[in-house]
């Protein structure tokens, strides 16, 4: 979790898969983009404390949409400095309106706290971050609210969760409606055009190569659009881990019937797996032991995966 500085002043912090990327811009009045997940808020606020950073002075934070592992410690750092914090104007309306269900806390049964959200942007404004001047891209499609931000005097490209160097982020059809797979088509086709040197993703390490990882995801989304139960496999291995991460580990014995109590988990396996229930969980845990993503430590299903 070494911060890594990418412009003057502004550091990367690259976390893991429970916990989203940010960003910290050290100043005396300090801007965060994007804040982790709440469960880890500790550590978040340890690595931006060791930047020298007064978390009580924050002025901004720009969370890149709603999702728990970006807001975690929004909350938190607002009510302890009462910082302005801005999102897409459509993640906006999901805070002031408490719509825990189109932020997904509530169909994935995530913890998130709202809090008071000053600005909602739109795509083409500019965020000041200190000297550095972001476009806002409005890019939908993993959800309804993604941005992503644009530095063109360094080409930087801050990618959030519309684009990763090597996979994608899990697309929620059932909360998202059918057509986000084509809105992040059109959000990959609208990142393609800019000039950028490097990318810094939401989770994973920063990359040069924008075209590859691009087509890359194109490639998956037509497969998904080709045969949908992609869609339902890759959300129920990524939701299953990232749920392992959320809890710590959990029992064995139990695990089945917590998944089959969750909206999230029986909605995915009604629609693309025909309420397979049992089996698609046997398929999945199998091929994670088999793997060592997820190990059985005397009854207690732990991931190996860094959170
Ligand atoms: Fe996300």
């Amino acid at each position: 979790m070494k911060p890594l500085e990418i412009m003057e002043n502004l550091f990367f912090i690259q976390r893991g898969y429970l916990n989203a990327n940010h960003f910290v811009y050290t100043s005396e009045q300090p801007v965060l983009i994007d804040t982790a997940y709440i469960a880890d808020f500790q550590a978040t606020a340890d690595v931006i404390r060791r930047l020298g950073v007064d978390i009580a002075k924050t002025k901004l934070i720009v969370s890149t949409h709603c999702h728990c592992d970006h807001i975690g410690g929004a909350k938190i750092i607002q009510d302890i400095s009462s910082c302005d914090i801005a999102l897409h104007k459509i993640g906006k309306y999901f805070i002031d309106a408490q719509d825990d269900w189109s932020t997904w806390w509530r169909y994935y049964n995530q913890d998130a706290s709202f809090f008071n959200c000053a600005k909602g942007l739109v795509d083409g404004d500019v965020i000041c971050v200190g000297p550095h001047k972001f476009e806002v891209i409005y890019t939908p499609g993993h959800s309804a609210d993604g941005i992503v931000l644009y530095n063109r005097n360094e080409k930087v490209l801050i990618s959030s969760d519309t684009l990763w160097e090597n996979d994608m982020a899990v697309m929620t059809v059932r909360v998202e409606g059918s057509r986000a797979c084509f809105s992040l088509m059109e959000s990959l086709e609208k990142i393609e055009k800019l000039e950028v040197k490097v990318v810094y993703p939401g989770h994973g390490k920063p990359f040069t190569n924008m075209a590859r990882a691009i087509e890359k995801a194109r490639k998956r989304l037509k497969g998904f659009l080709e045969d949908k139960t992609k869609i339902g496999n890759d959300l129920l291995k990524k939701i299953i881990v990232y749920t392992l991460m959320m809890k710590r580990g959990t029992d064995e014995a139990s695990f089945f019937d917590d998944l089959i109590a969750t909206h999230w988990y029986r909605e995915t396996v009604d629609f693309y797996f025909d309420s397979n229930y049992r089996h698609k969980y046997e398929e999945i845990m199998h091929n994670f032991l088999d793997r060592g993503i997820v190990k059985n430590q005397d009854g207690r299903l732990i991931t190996t995966v860094k959170p």
